[in-house]
């Protein structure tokens, strides 16, 4: 690798819609957190970005379903995010937002110079648009009956039900958000940076020059790659947002995806405003984006082809790490669905406890694939490792040096080849974590941490100090100040990953946070230092605590689930009962459609030509909106053959075809299990 001077670390700015939860900290800022605090413990030089996104749609929604205006959205969120980083021990060097000055100067001014250079083209194209609200509807904006599962409710891009990506043009029965009408399409211009024009560039520098990526990263821009890049539009019709800073684009701003990653650059001007440049600019800066796999295409193909197109010295990332998602108790976590455990109330409910929170979702990061959260497991990995072997070993350590040597750690009068045997497997522990760290597998590298507490621990239960002590104080000696040597090194394995309890063992040990030079080399707790007092590390947690959260989902889900039952659509009610001769009227009896055509300016009308064995006959049906003519040629159907003929639009109806109206509202042809001959009588 190149020897770089200094790193710039971004991790994704979160949207200001709502407060961070376990998801956000688990795949993108607890890692580069771990990251960070490696390479400063190195002494490299880093800088640490981060800021609220707020702009785009999902900002205005998050407005529009709480009531206020997207101002009081991002204001009220973006304190509450950048408390909760804090509060878990992620320090940014800053952490702004993009609704600063600093910002949308910097992100207008971006814009206007690929403008000028004629870097965008300007497309007019079709948009969905509401008519009695006078806007365009982002997709979101849409909503309508999905066509997959039937679920009322679902987004023109997304049915939260199934799962399903959808295009608004596949909704049933689509309808504005914002007044309820039903959008037309409008005209409407916009800029687009050409992607493809970057294909062969970006095929160079990443499927050529870093192989190195995270394999889920770098399949994910093989395969945009391959699918052939596309012109992306850099604007939107919205009236939040920056401006496009061009004459006659009143009404337009920056897509939120143009000016968020330039966020990034605009949060370190505001940092740094005379020295900013060394980071952005320099070929000596390493630059590195963490982010979650959602993220990808836009920080990996879309922010470096802005960044290539504005040339002037800009650097690009050295890597991205991305990491899967993290579903809760089995199911995806969802701002909108309430189904998350939010950072602000895990702190409510385990009050000290970061340390816990930030060591389970390391350990179980989704790091490869997506990753289960469920609070037992966040119980057993609290008490089970954290209480049982890290805190467990160095409390006996220090419990026991007070105890026997008034707290100071004792001389090393009376060593054995099982001391050394275990001081000698430390570097290698070391070397583990850094290989891993620098490789971002954080999860196998805490891993290797927790395994040097279960070195210390067994070390403890095979010396049995507590024993040795009734007739052999030297050895005693000995033993504690191993076990010591290894609680000082554990200091230094977990500092990456543990900030709090780092510093409360610290405190224990009574020493200044330790190096990581020092990991594994020798010394770090000379005999005579005096250690402070004993305290846990790491508190139980008990099954209280774990049921009530338990309860909580569950209450949470059975809310939806009631939710859900009510806003479904109900089966039609039974009618009035009728006697068998009523029914024997009814001449009802199979054919075949041989023709089908629309019927000229309907939308709803098909004209069928049938075979019903008895004759040829026309139907004109209301089934346009259901099938295609092409899909009812040549289909068996039922008809009721005896009803009184009509003329519809001028044509002779003389029938009815027998279909099922589903909960949904659509329609389908009720058919024989199996091919009958024309004319068979149903009944
Ligand atoms: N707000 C986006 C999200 O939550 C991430 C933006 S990252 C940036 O998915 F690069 F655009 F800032
Ligand atoms: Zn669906």
């Amino acid at each position: 690798m190149k020897n770089y001077k200094r790193n710039l670390i971004t991790c994704a700015l979160p949207y200001a819609n709502g407060p961070v939860h376990i998801g956000h900290l688990a795949g993108v800022y607890v890692p580069a957190d771990i990251y960070v605090r490696y390479l400063r413990m190195r002494s490299r030089e880093t800088l640490f970005v981060c800021g609220s996104d707020e702009h785009g749609v999902p900002v205005t929604m998050a407005a529009r379903k709480e009531g206020c205006s997207p101002q009081d959205i991002v204001d009220k969120y973006h304190g509450i995010i950048k408390n909760a980083f804090k509060d878990f021990g992620i320090n940014f060097d800053i952490y702004s937002r993009t609704s600063s000055e600093t910002h949308r100067r910097n992100a207008s001014q971006f814009f206007r110079k690929l403008y000028d250079e004629g870097k965008f083209i300007e497309k007019e194209s079709e948009q969905f648009y509401d008519p009695e609200a006078n806007v365009f509807l982002a997709d979101r904006y849409i909503v309508g009956t999905c066509p997959k599962c039937g679920a009322e409710g679902a987004y023109g891009d997304q049915c939260e039900k199934c799962g399903s990506t959808l295009s608004p043009e596949e909704l049933i029965n689509p309808h504005s958000k914002v007044s309820g009408a039903e959008p037309v399409k409008k005209k409407t211009k916009h800029w687009y940076l050409p992607l493809e024009q970057y294909e062969s560039w970006l095929r160079e520098w990443i499927l050529d020059g870093h192989k190195e990526w995270k394999t889920n990263v770098y399949g994910q821009v093989k395969s945009w790659l391959d699918g052939g890049l596309q012109p992306r539009a850099v604007s939107r019709d919205l009236d939040w947002g920056v401006p496009v800073p061009v004459e006659g684009a009143e009404g337009k701003v920056l897509y939120v995806w143009f000016d968020a990653p330039i966020g990034y650059i605009s949060n370190t001007i505001e940092l740094l405003p005379d020295s900013w440049e060394k980071w952005w600019k320099s070929e000596d800066t390493r630059m590195i984006h963490f982010i979650g796999k959602d993220n990808i295409v836009f920080h990996c193909i879309v922010f470096p082809s802005m960044l290539k197109a504005y040339g002037d010295g800009f650097i690009l990332p050295d890597n991205v790490p991305s990491n899967e998602f993290l579903n809760l108790e089995g199911d995806k976590i969802s701002t909108s669905r309430n189904w998350a455990v939010w950072l602000h109330e895990y702190l409510q409910d385990f009050p000290g406890q970061q340390d816990t929170l930030r060591y389970v979702l390391t350990a179980n990061a989704p790091e490869t694939k997506d990753n289960d959260f469920t609070w037992k497991d966040f119980q057993a990995r609290n008490n089970s490792e954290l209480v049982a072997v890290y805190g467990n070993f160095v409390n006996r350590a220090i419990v026991l040096t007070h105890k026997y040597f008034g707290g100071k750690v004792p001389e090393n009068l009376s060593g054995a080849q099982i001391d050394a045997d275990t001081l000698a497997q430390i570097p290698a522990f070391r070397k583990a974590i850094e290989e891993n760290i620098e490789n971002f597998k954080f999860r196998e590298a805490l891993k290797e941490a927790m395994n040097l507490a279960r070195l210390g621990n067994k070390y403890l239960t095979d010396t049995e100090p507590w024993a040795v002590a009734k007739t052999d104080m030297d050895r005693t000696a000995s033993i504690l100040f191993t076990a010591l040597q290894i609680c000082g090194n554990l200091a230094i394995a977990f500092a990456p990953f543990l900030p709090f309890s780092t510093e409360k063992l610290n405190r224990m040990l009574n020493v200044e946070p330790g190096s990581w030079e020092s990991f594994g080399c020798g010394t770090i707790l000379e005999s005579g230092h005096q250690l402070g007092k004993a305290e846990l590390l790491f508190s139980k947690v008990e099954d209280e605590a774990i049921q009530k959260q338990l309860d909580r989902l569950e209450k949470i889900k059975a809310e939806r689930q009631a939710a859900e039952a009510a806003a479904a659509p109900k089966v039609a009610p039974a009618k009035e009962e009728c006697t068998f001769e009523d029914f024997e009227k009814m001449d009802i009896r199979t054919a075949t459609v041989l023709e089908a055509e629309r019927v000229p300016k309907t939308d709803k009308l098909l004209k069928l030509t049938i075979d019903t064995g008895l004759d040829k006959r026309v139907i004109v049906s209301g089934i346009a909106e259901y099938y295609t003519p092409e899909q009812m040629v040549g289909k068996q159907i039922c008809i009721l053959a005896n009803l009184k003929p009509r003329t519809i639009r001028g044509i002779e109806s003389k029938g009815m075809i027998l279909m099922a109206k589903q909960l949904d509202g659509r329609m389908r042809c009720v058919r024989a299990e199996e091919c009958l001959c024309n004319g068979a009588v149903v009944g």
